[in-house]
């Protein structure tokens, strides 16, 4: 089939690639032309495990353009995968899905809108209307989520848990569908509103997850409990699960804070208070600055002190640094008056004012008075955490998420403390 893809961010190229590698036609279309240039040439502008091999893999099949009509020429199905950033009130600013309607060609055939940004429930029904006015009849339009994960994108696209689609016409559902084929999954058809709800649902019951063992953490800590214990022991439980139960410094990136905040809002538009999400929402914001108070009470004043952040991308994996715990920690540590150096593997830190960033873990660490863990990349585990010791005028650790061996770390002479892990 023909596919046209509006984005070429993270999840258009995602699935722009994953569809060519089905054996679709595509193009990719972005209003960015340096991106799109980049993009011929062969460069992809984001760091995403195999995502580059893929494109390159599936080169043949898969075009860029910045042109509404060279893209929408001959697609059967058109992809919407624009960004959907929170707007000041903390709604999801659609602009960019509605340019991406109003642009959209008049065809002679029948072509199906697929919505692959996360968009409020109600949106399908509001872009129906719009194509309507514009006597866009034989455009059709579905709900086609996405459940991919930033540094697994690529895999959870080619293998996820189900595909959701939800329709007002089910030919249009066929059609979306068909373009599954070679997919092994359940397939979820629906109406639109479902389908727009599974997707804000599904990312609510995850951040629901993670505030609640972030909370079990802290009464951990107040207890004497060691929670990474508490969540094998709680995880084993079939009804539980072990997924999604890592205590830490809380989420981040480019959909949990945005989809959460999008979802209470919804409600809130609706005259309902979503009180659980609400609560959620504040433990996350809670538990990025609760690591201040975990070095406050074992250096007293930060002035003048030298924290070394390990880590900036708001998890390994990625490049990414939206809504990362790194800038709240970075921003509360020099409004403290601490000096802050950071390293990450690949994170772009040069952007962050008043962060010295460094070319090496080892090197951020020089004559720190503490080290937060905050990313938990690999290339952080197989540090020489005996050489990190002795670079630091004062060996205090905080492992913001629970990934190194509080007894090894002990043996290094560190002082370690973890979230909701046992004291030594
Ligand atoms: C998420 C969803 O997983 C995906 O389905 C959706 O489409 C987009 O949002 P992503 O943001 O890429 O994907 O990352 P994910 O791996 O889910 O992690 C999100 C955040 O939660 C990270 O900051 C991570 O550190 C944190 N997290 C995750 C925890 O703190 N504890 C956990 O147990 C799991």
């Amino acid at each position: 089939m023909k596919v046209a893809v509006f984005g070429a961010g993270y999840v258009g190229l995602v699935t722009g690639a994953c569809l060519a590698d089905l054996g679709h036609e595509v193009v990719v279309r972005d209003i960015v032309e340096e991106r799109i240039d980049a993009l011929r040439g062969g460069e992809v502008p984001i760091h995403e495990e195999g995502l580059a091999q893929l494109l390159e893999r599936n080169r043949e099949r898969i075009r860029f353009t910045t042109e509404v009509n060279a893209a929408v020429e001959g697609a059967d199905v058109i992809y919407v995968a624009v960004g959907t950033p929170p707007t000041y009130s903390g709604d999801a600013d659609l602009s960019a899905v509605w340019t991406v309607v109003d642009e959209l060609p008049e065809v002679d055939r029948r072509i199906v809108v697929a919505m692959k940004s996360t968009v409020p429930v109600g949106t399908g029904r509001t872009v129906r209307h719009r194509l309507d006015d514009r006597g866009l009849e034989n455009v059709g339009y579905v709900s086609n989520p996405e459940f991919t994960a930033e540094g697994t994108a690529v895999h959870d696209f080619m293998h996820p848990d189900r595909v959701v689609i939800g329709a007002f016409d089910p030919a249009d559902a066929d059609v979306v569908e068909r373009l599954h084929d070679g997919i092994d999954a359940p397939i979820i058809r629906c109406d639109v509103a479902s389908a727009e709800m599974i997707k804000l649902a599904a990312n609510a019951a995850l951040v629901t997850r993670i505030s609640f063992i972030n909370e079990i953490a802290n009464v951990c800590e107040a207890t004497g409990a060691d929670v990474t214990t508490v969540a094998q022991g709680i995880g084993l439980d079939h009804r539980i699960g072990p997924a999604f139960l890592r205590a830490g410094i809380g989420f981040g990136g480019s959909c949990f804070p945005k989809d959460s905040l999008a979802l209470k809002q919804l409600a809130a538009n609706s005259g309902y208070s979503f009180q659980l999400l609400n609560a959620v929402i504040e433990v996350n914001e809670l538990q990025k600055r609760r690591v201040i108070g975990k070095l406050e009470r074992r250096l007293g004043s930060l002035r003048g002190k030298k924290v070394a952040l390990l880590g900036l991308a708001f998890k390994p994996g990625t490049d990414d640094m939206r809504e990362a715990p790194s800038l709240v920690l970075a921003g509360r540590l020099l409004a403290e008056g601490a000096e802050v150096s950071a390293w990450d593997p690949v994170a772009d830190g040069r952007h962050l004012d008043g962060v010295d960033v460094a070319g090496s873990a080892l090197e951020a660490l020089d004559g720190a008075d503490a080290a937060v863990l905050v990313t938990e990349w690999p290339e952080l585990r197989a540090l020489d955490w005996a050489e990190a010791g002795a670079r630091m005028r004062n060996r205090l650790l905080v492992d913001g998420r629970n990934m190194l061996d509080p007894v090894e770390m002990r043996g290094y002479g560190f002082d370690y403390e973890g979230i909701g892990r046992a004291a030594e």
